[in-house]
């Protein structure tokens, strides 16, 4: 994941990038271990948390999937998903403490640098690429949407997940 951080509330700072096929690629890798990463937060909570996180985890998954066949189309070789996915478990467990407000918290502030990210690979991205592409932003949003409505204390902030997955989830 990214860790660079900019500014004086220490947000993430969008990554640049020039080459789409690379950038193609670690969003799709990033997505694989960003699926074992919620999965493993879940593990360290019950309730409406756990419920989240494995929401969000449901959500990298099933972005993954809806980028694959462009990642195939170009032939890329992404790194082993094993790989991946014990990266982001292992990134889960340095977390493991971390309160359900901390990590609301670093969400609503870090995932917007997310969907700039996107915004700029799918501007890179060849234009008949780009309709197939809209999958990377339009989760981020969501999982923005999400983490700023719980840091507000909103009952409904659940539901930009939800409509996320009604949207795009292959029954
Ligand atoms: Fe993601």
């Amino acid at each position: 994941m990214n860790s660079d951080t900019s500014g004086t509330d220490g947000a993430l700072a969008p990554r640049r990038y020039t080459d789409f096929r690379a950038a193609l690629q670690l969003s799709y890798e990033e997505e694989i271990s960003g699926a074992a990463y919620f999965a493993g937060l879940a593990s360290h909570f019950e309730g409406r948390p756990h419920e989240a996180l494995m929401l969000l985890a449901r959500i990298e998954a099933v972005t993954a999937a809806a980028v694959r066949p462009l990642v195939v189309h170009y032939g890329i070789e992404a790194q082993p998903s094993a790989t991946l996915r014990a990266a982001g478990r292992a990134e889960a467990e340095q977390r493991r403490g971390q309160s359900w407000a901390m990590l609301v918290a670093e969400m609503a502030r870090d995932f917007p640098a997310y969907v700039e990210e996107f915004d700029e690979i799918i501007a890179l991205a060849p234009a008949e690429d780009r309709a197939g592409l809209a999958v990377l932003r339009d989760h981020e949003v969501a999982a923005v949407d999400f983490a700023q409505m719980e840091r507000a204390g909103d009952p409904g902030s659940l539901s930009p997940l939800h409509d996320f997955l009604a949207r795009y989830q292959v029954a």
